[in-house]
This record gives structure tokens, sequence and C-alpha cells, in this order.
């Protein structure tokens, strides 16, 4: 069985690039390996947040983990704050990093661009990631392409300690969705799908209604040829289209094309809607019960401590390699 670990920050609702480049593998790995499943509030705190907004978007992360499918006896639910060994290990990360590896980091520099200074943990966050991971000798990573780079350092990390200190951490392997890994803004299929965007339109949310679905599909942009056919660097919109439409409904993108031969861009989008209401119905309908029932507390301490057993002696053998403690 190999450990699978991964993270979602709690900040505002979650759209369908997160469901599709990254929950819905989770879902599909719990079967057959032993996954821990976390909401990085601690991550959040990079930014300025509301403490009370902050403890209701950990629950909503929680609660929406389940409703998409992860099941808390199959997969260890929890925060990221209630187990102690990631700030932890953050620090002893911190101590074998190096800042001109962190300046590189492209999510930092998008997030720091045209500030004087910027904030020291959005610069240090991927090394908090990297702790996150390597805490639990996690074998895979299931998460979006934009986490790449953020992998690539936990994997630098790990193989850089190995070698100064001995065998210490496994050395994880990322895992991208074929559809889904990168789902674009329908505004602006160059730009990523995003929490932040300012534009509602912008992004389908999990919890959407059907008519605010509808709404953002059926304006998408796309391109004036009114031919269905998958091609990212001239026909990014419909391209993206054509990816959310496999990934939802398991069809290939040959098959979607051939589908849509000869017919334009609104029969696409109109059945696009209908795909991706039904979807995601079932996630609404039980997102809506498991976070108002009292269990899921109760699920997350429970999470923790399982989680804090299995990092423990990780943490225990960190600090013995690096000399810490008595
Ligand atoms: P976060 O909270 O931004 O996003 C959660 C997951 O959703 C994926 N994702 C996307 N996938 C496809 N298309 C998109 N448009 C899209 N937008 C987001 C992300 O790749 C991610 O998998 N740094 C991480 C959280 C984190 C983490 C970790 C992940 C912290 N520690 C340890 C894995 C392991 C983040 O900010 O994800």
């Amino acid at each position: 069985m190999k450990r699978v670990f991964s993270g979602v920050q709690p900040t505002g609702n979650l759209h369908i690039g997160n469901y599709l480049g990254a929950l819905k593998q989770f879902v599909d790995l719990q079967n057959d390996n032993e996954c821990i499943y976390c909401v990085v509030d601690m991550h959040s705190i990079t930014v300025p947040q509301d403490p009370k907004e902050l403890k209701k978007h950990t629950l909503d992360i929680a609660a929406l983990y389940m409703a998409v499918g992860l099941d808390p006896k199959k997969s260890i639910i929890f925060a990221q704050s209630m187990v102690p060994g990631h700030a932890e290990l953050n620090w002893v990360l911190t101590c074998n990093s190096y800042t001109g590896e962190l300046s590189r980091m492209t999510q930092y520099k998008q997030k720091s661009k045209g500030e004087e200074s910027a904030p020291t943990g959005l610069f240090m966050y991927p090394v908090l990631m990297a702790a996150d991971i390597l805490l639990y000798d996690t074998d895979i990573v299931p998460v979006g392409n934009d986490q790449k780079q953020h992998i690539e350092l936990a994997r630098d990390l790990a193989t850089r300690v190995n070698n100064k200190y001995g065998k210490t951490f496994v050395v994880p392997e990322g895992k991208f969705m074929k559809a889904g890994a990168r789902v674009m803004a329908m505004d602006d299929p160059t730009s990523k799908m995003s929490k932040s965007a300012p534009n509602e339109m912008s992004r389908i949310s999990l919890l959407d209604e059907p008519s605010k679905i509808k709404k953002a599909i059926m304006r998408a942009t796309t391109d004036s040829e009114g031919i269905v056919r998958f091609d990212i660097e001239n026909k990014p919109g419909v391209s993206n289209l054509l990816s959310i439409y496999s990934a939802f409904s398991g069809k290939t993108i040959e098959q979607l094309e051939k589908d849509y031969e000869g017919q334009g861009y609104g029969a696409l989008k109109k059945d696009l809607v209908e795909v991706t209401v039904d979807a995601l119905a079932p996630i609404k309908a039980n997102f809506n019960e498991i976070r108002e029932s009292q269990e899921l507390i109760d699920i997350m301490k429970d999470g923790a401590e399982r989680a804090n057993a299995i990092a423990t002696p990780v943490m225990n053998r960190v600090k013995e390699r690096f000399g810490l403690g008595l």
C-alpha cells in the first residue's frame, strides 16, 4: 500500500478546477492506498484572514472532502494546525532551503508582483508544503498542475537532507490528472481558474446554483472558427470546455470531437451545462447534510490523532538525524 498525502487551502468555496485537478483523484485513490487529506489552514494565514471566517472555511473544506466522496473510515481528514509536526518540520526544512530556489517559485513571483516587500510567509509557503508531505513518509501527492514546482522543491529538499544526514525522508511523486490537471478560467482561457479572481463568472464553484453554472458556461470565451476541435494553443476556450466535459463524463476528447462534428459551440455548451449540473448536484446535497452534522468535528479530531500517530515517529527520526534534543 502506498501512502498518499494532499491538502487544500481553506480560502473560499472550491471550484471545478480544484475538484477535477485534485479532489477527484483523492477519492479514486482512497480504496487502494493509505490516504491523508489535510485542510492546510496554516498555509492560508500567509495572507491575512478573518479568524472566524478561517475556522468556518476549514470546516467547509472538510465537509466538501466528504461531500465529494472521501470516507473518513478510509481516509484521514484533519486540519494542518491540529498536528504540531507540520510547524516543527517546517523549521528543519527551512534551515535546509535557499533563498535562491524559493525566489524562483512562480506562484510566489505572481503573488508578490508589484509589492515592495512581500510577506515572509508567502516566500516560505513552499517549504511548509514540503514539510506537510515529508512528515508522513508520503509516496504520492495528487495535485493540479500548478503545484508541480512545489512538489519538485519537496523532492529536492528530501534528497538534499537524505544525502547530507543519511536516509531520512521518502522522496515523493506528484500525481496529475490527464484531463482536469489545469482547468482554465471561463472568461479567460489563458489564465487558470482561481478562487480569488474578481469575476464570479470566471469560475464554477462546487456549490453554485444551476442557473449560475449555465450562465458561466454559456458565456464562456471561445473563438470564431465554429469547429469543435481540441487545440490548446489556437483554441484555448473550446479546448478548456472539452477538457472539463471529458473529465466529468469520462468520454475521451477524440470521442467528443466526433460527437460534435458539424455542430456549433452552442450544442457543446448546452450539453456541458447538463453534465456539470448533474455531476455537482449530489456534492451539493451531501455537503449541506455533512456541514450541519455534529460528527464533523469528531471526524477531524479523530483524523488529527491518526495523523499525529504517523507523524510522530517521522519527526523523532528527523530529530535523531539532526541531533536535536536528548
Ligand atoms: P489550493 O488550495 O490552491 O488548491 C487545491 C488543489 O486544487 C488544485 N487546483 C487546480 N487544479 C486544476 N485546475 C485548476 N484551475 C486548479 N486550481 C487549483 C491545486 O493544484 C491543488 O491540488 N499549495 C496547495 C495546498 C497544499 C498542498 C500541500 C497540496 C499545501 N500543502 C501538500 C499537496 C500537498 C494549494 O494552495 O492548493
